[in-house]
């Protein structure tokens, strides 16, 4: 497909890198594609970032037929520009389009296209050390009509926008709490695609647990009630004793990228790593009889976020003392080191940009 490239006129002030938060600022040129059923993708292109025009009847609108990724460009100490893992998430994207009823997208196409917008926008990738340029690329229903059926139109655009921490407490131990009034996705729904709905649907717990003060919510399973999910838009891990275990993927949990690459880099290393059913009884007993060394989230925005609390009920646990514990620091120091180009990347996952 051909593509075109039309250059902003005006190019915004790059932002103090020390200041960067997430998601607020966005670069100065953006990718764009459209689907027709007569053309397939089409009208491939490269122009200025900026707002677009819908009809207050488009179908993404009402009913949330889309779907998301999101990734990262680093820059390495030597000024390169690289990205880690990609092609994961363009497959991902594509399995969330068959489950929402998108036609899929030609991951080859997407990844290439992706590297011309970040070649563009290479400034825009900052230096400084836990910063990134945070890549979103998202698929919307275009048709305008309030029926509920599949749409026949759709708009895939990349945004790129240059962050620093996820959470405001960086690298520092979380404090989280057990919800068991909201459920964030059941099994059979679309828990497992990266589709706005999940999102939406844990805005509620959310909230209630920042009036609470705490920052995130730990998910159960839709059905029982019983077996631990996630935590807030990350997969979740637990080390009890020498075990680190993650949920097994079961359809209602996210894929997630980073927690494929703590799986496969503790496999690589000869962890004791498991993906299995773990409940919220276990994880109490596990606390009770001090085999529960550490609790940490994984995912791209925050790589690792460990926890230093869970609330659960009435009752209070803290985790590794409120600290940092020794298996989050070794994955996050991994991941980062291989992403940033500061550590060897034995299972092949950068993908160099320029
Ligand atoms: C992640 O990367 O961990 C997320 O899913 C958060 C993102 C939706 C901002």
């Amino acid at each position: 497909m051909e593509l075109t490239v039309t250059e902003a006129e005006k190019l915004k002030d790059k932002p103090d890198e020390s200041k960067l938060g997430f998601g607020t600022l966005f670069t100065d040129h953006m990718f764009s594609m459209d689907y027709a059923p007569d053309k397939g993708w089409h009208s491939a292109r490269i122009g200025p970032y900026a707002p677009f025009t819908l009809e207050p009847s488009t179908m993404f609108l009402h009913y949330a037929q889309g779907a998301f990724e999101g990734l990262k460009a680093y820059r390495t100490e030597s000024g390169n520009i690289q990205l880690f893992r990609p092609g994961e998430n363009f497959k991902r994207l594509n399995r969330s389009c068959r489950r929402l009823c998108i036609p899929e997208i030609d991951e080859d196409f997407a990844l290439d296209v992706l590297k011309k917008l970040l070649t563009i926008e290479k400034d825009w990738v900052p230096a400084q050390p836990e910063t990134s340029l945070y890549i979103r690329p998202t698929v919307i229903a275009m048709d305008p009509y309030l029926g509920v059926r599949a749409s026949h139109t759709y708009r895939f655009f990349i945004i790129l926008s240059p962050v620093g921490a996820y959470y405001p407490e960086g690298f520092n131990p979380v404090k989280i709490q057990v919800t068991s009034e909201y459920v964030r996705a059941v099994r059979g729904g679309v828990g497992e695609a990266k589709t706005p709905g999940n999102y939406a649907a844990s805005i509620l717990a959310g909230e209630k647990a920042h009036q609470e003060g705490y920052s995130q919510v730990l998910w159960l399973d839709g059905v029982e009630q019983k077996y631990i999910e996630e935590v807030g838009s990350m997969n979740i891990f637990f080390v009890i004793d020498d075990e680190i275990v993650t949920p097994e993927l079961n359809g209602s949990i996210l894929p997630g990228i980073t927690r494929d690459s703590v799986i496969k880099l503790a496999k690589h290393w000869g962890d004791n790593v498991s993906e299995r059913k773990i409940s919220i009884a276990e994880l109490i007993e596990a606390h009770a009889s001090a085999k529960l060394k550490e609790v940490f989230g994984a995912g791209t925005a925050a790589v690792i976020s460990p926890v230093g609390e869970i609330k659960h009920g009435e009752e209070v646990y803290t985790i590794a003392g409120g600290e940092v514990g020794p298996v989050a620091r070794k994955y996050y120091d991994a991941i980062t080191g291989i992403q940033y180009g500061k550590a060897e990347d034995p299972l092949g996952w950068i993908v160099r940009v320029v």
